[in-house]
């Protein structure tokens, strides 16, 4: 018997990412092969049209679990019934735009949508925000939507999680699945700090097989801090297709669990590691049951604290700039 389609949100549905993201879920790469899908796109009134266009494509793959797509300018629409919502839709900084005015700009707009999700969103509804700045847009979010669970509402650090990967995949000349326990921790920013301390390779430490300390604090974490900076400049847009398939790692390892894996995720912190209760940080997670919990307990060595301040003073700074907005 075919099981009932779940519904998913998606903001930013005529953007670059959705672009690849709406194509993955539709597949089932999500939710997985036999779970039919229900899409509720939503877009600024401008780009409704650019959206008809996307939906034509989806409908020309002949997606078996496609089982419907609304198409609304409505976070209200957009948002009713949902099981899970991806927040990619976002401001983007224009010429000229300081970026204290980009983060108020999108904490209006991440006020609104974490009103609407609170009204009429399914109460144990799965939120992911990647439209940045994505933990300071969760952060508000969250505020918005207090009867939701806030635990439900995270942020995008898996693609700093997979870029650290891959990086490190090449170093040492291992595949990228053999590495485990990575932790990617703060803002999804350039401050984040890649924690490889714990991280394992088919039970080797992976600092001891790396072993070269100097490359790893002067080259793979600025590398993986700037690689959004260097795509850019390579491709003339944003990473799309690379987070895209973040968010789809994101999404299934919460849904379907992690099998005591470790991932990078965006939570409202409470408490660990010093980190303010609330501030959506980025922490090491094991998911399972359809839900996740922050790796507890870890040593942070004097280097690793230093390095989440600098991240930490980073959030606290954008959570002050929108004060006036979620006070
Ligand atoms: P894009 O500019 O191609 O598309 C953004 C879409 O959002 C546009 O269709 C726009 O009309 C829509 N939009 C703007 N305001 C909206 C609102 N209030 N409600 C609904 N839709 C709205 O951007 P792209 O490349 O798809 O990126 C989206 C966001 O994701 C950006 O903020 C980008 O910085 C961020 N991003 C985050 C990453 C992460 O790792 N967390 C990685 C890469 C991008």
């Amino acid at each position: 018997m075919t099981k009932p389609a779940v519904r998913v949100a998606v903001t930013g549905a005529a953007g670059q990412i959705c672009y690849s993201l709406l194509f993955r879920i539709a597949n089932g790469d999500v939710y997985g092969k036999d779970q039919p899908v229900i899409l509720q796109l939503l877009d600024l009134p401008q780009a409704q049209n650019a959206v008809k266009g996307v939906v034509m494509e989806l409908e020309d793959c002949a997606f078996p679990l496609l089982a419907g797509v609304v198409i609304t300018d409505d976070p209200k629409v957009a948002f009713k019934d949902v099981d899970a919502a991806f927040l990619v839709g976002a401001r983007p900084r224009s010429k000229g735009m300081e970026r204290a005015d980009l983060l108020l700009a999108n904490a209006e707009i991440f006020k609104v949508q974490g009103a609407a999700l609170n009204a009429v969103a399914k109460r144990d509804v799965k939120v992911l925000v990647v439209g940045n700045p994505a933990n300071t847009n969760a952060y508000i979010t969250a505020k918005s939507a207090p009867d939701l669970p806030a635990g439900n509402i995270t942020a995008m650090l898996r693609l700093d999680h997979n870029r650290a990967l891959s990086q490190f995949a090449a170093k040492i000349g291992a595949n990228s699945a053999d590495i485990e326990k990575l932790a990617v921790w703060g803002n999804h920013s350039p401050t984040m700090f890649a924690d490889y301390r714990f991280a394992t390779v088919k039970g080797e430490p992976l600092p001891k097989l790396v072993n070269d300390e100097e490359w790893y604090r002067g080259t793979l974490i600025p590398t993986v801090g700037k690689r959004g900076a260097a795509i850019i400049e390579a491709r003339g847009l944003s990473s799309a297709a690379s987070a895209a398939n973040a968010a789809v790692d994101h999404m299934r390892d919460w849904i379907h669990g992690t099998n005591g894996g470790w991932v990078s995720m965006g939570i409202a912190s409470d408490g660990s590691y010093g980190i303010p209760e609330g501030i959506v940080f980025g922490f090491p997670a094991v998911c399972s049951n359809g839900s996740y919990e922050v790796v507890k307990g870890l040593e942070i060595s004097e280097y690793a604290q230093s390095m989440l301040n600098i991240t930490l003073k980073e959030l606290l700074d954008e959570r002050d700039g929108v004060s006036a907005i979620v006070g």
